[in-house]
């Protein structure tokens, strides 16, 4: 392989549809990862991760020898970190791989380099990674280009969005801003719009805790009319009739690792201010707590009703529709929970979109339908929504299944 141009640190969900599409434009790539499972994968032309188009793109990239991976950086002029940024006990981001990873092409960095980092973080991580840079490096100080840029595709479509999303890009100065966006512009079709890098960083935040909030508000809105025994999937449908509203669906919670996390990188920075924000992520994880609190509910009234154990079918596990992410789901933790109660009641958990799983024992949709007295619609997958109300049992529909 020719001298790589690009050096892209962790090649997971985003970092390696990303990499496979510079290296699809004739840049050489140098793929990192520390995990070297993944590493071998890579260079054999295999992927280690589920998205449609993506292994034929990496298999070429190999193949024509634009893409190689390894366990340690190389020198490069552009680095790119899309490391993961979970987030610690008490709910606060944690930088550290972040960190790691700049740690580990600090000592290649030389004068007019771009050093970008794409993973979501907290409000002022490109100026601390900056100042950590020109603390170990005093050499390079203003002579990089440093800049943030997110990423807001969605899994399953990435290999289209990577192309035709618009980007938010910012950098530290307008010199780091320009020369990100010139590299940006060689493989992106959407629009590049320019920013500083702190309003980038707080940019993706927001996308991720506005759809929180407004989930939040319809999940509000589901307690609210169960108390005051009102359709909710039929107010919504009628509230939205008014042209200036838009309401969206009750869950029954807040998952996945980008909504269900991202909220916390404003709200463990600035508690004060982002009310709105943390009370809607406090609805949000109430919703689950209130679903797996209504099976209980149901569960004790049966046996009052019927003098024996009820069979329970728990429909669902992914944190939203037709997928197989289980990744911070409220359907899982209602699971959980609602096992942790279990009084030698029968369970059904059912999950179609996975095949076994290590902690739960899954059932067939249509077996647990038919053996359950109570059955818990916690997602609503495709295969539920063909389902015909079952008229004699007992039918939480948390999902809107039978809206
Ligand atoms: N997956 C998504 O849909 C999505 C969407 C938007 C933003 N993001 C953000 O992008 C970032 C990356 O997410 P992802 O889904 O690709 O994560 P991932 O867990 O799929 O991949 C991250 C990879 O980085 C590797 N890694 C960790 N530390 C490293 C280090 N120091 N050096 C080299 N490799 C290292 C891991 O082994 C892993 O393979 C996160 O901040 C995430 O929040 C993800």
């Amino acid at each position: 392989m020719n001298k790589p141009e690009v050096v892209m640190i962790g090649l997971g969900y985003i970092g390696l549809p990303t990499a496979a599409l510079i290296a699809q434009n004739k840049t050489f790539v140098h793929g990192v990862d520390i995990n070297p499972h993944v590493v071998d994968t890579i260079n054999a032309g295999n992927i280690h991760i589920i998205e449609p188009e993506l292994d034929i793109a990496v298999a070429n990239a190999v193949k024509e020898g634009f893409l190689k991976a390894s366990t340690t950086p190389v020198a490069a002029n552009i680095y790119l970190i899309v490391v993961p940024t979970p987030f610690k006990a008490k709910n606060e981001p944690d930088i550290s791989f972040v960190e790691a990873a700049t740690r580990a092409v600090l000592p290649l960095l030389k004068e007019n380099d771009l050093y970008i980092i794409e993973s979501t973080s907290p409000i002022g991580t490109t100026e601390k990674m900056m100042a950590l840079i020109y603390s170990e490096r005093p050499e390079l100080k203003d002579k990089l280009n440093i800049a943030y840029c997110p990423e807001r595709v969605l899994p399953g479509n990435v290999m289209y969005e990577l192309v035709h999303n618009d980007r938010v890009i910012g950098g530290i100065d307008e010199k780091s801003t320009d020369k990100a966006v010139a590299f940006y512009k060689q493989f992106i079709k959407g629009d590049l719009h320019k920013t500083n890098a702190r309003t980038a960083e707080m940019c993706k935040l927001v996308e991720n805790s506005s759809r929180d909030v407004q989930i939040a508000f319809a999940n509000e809105l589901s307690l609210i009319c169960d108390k005051a025994n009102i359709n909710v999937w039929e107010l919504i449908d009628l509230a939205n009739k008014h042209p200036r509203v838009n309401i969206l669906q009750p869950g029954c919670g807040v998952g996945g690792h980008c909504i269900a996390v991202d909220p916390y990188f404003i709200v463990s920075d600035y508690p004060m201010e982002s009310k709105i924000i943390g009370t809607a992520r406090e609805i949000n994880n109430y919703k689950s707590f209130w679903c797996a609190e209504k099976v209980q509910t149901a569960k004790l009234e049966f046996e009052l009703k019927y003098g024996r154990k009820p069979n329970i079918a728990l429909m669902g596990l992914s944190f939203k529709p037709n997928i197989d992410d289980l990744r911070e789901s409220p359907a899982k933790y209602i699971a959980q929970k609602v096992l942790q109660n279990a009084n030698n009641e029968e369970y059904y958990i059912v999950e179609p979109n996975i095949k076994e799983h290590k902690v739960f024992k899954l059932t067939d949709y249509k077996e647990a339908v038919e053996k359950a007295d109570i059955i818990v619609f916690l997602v609503a997958h495709k295969e539920f929504k063909i389902l015909e109300t079952p008229i004699d049992k007992v039918v939480l529909d948390f999902c809107g299944v039978f809206k």
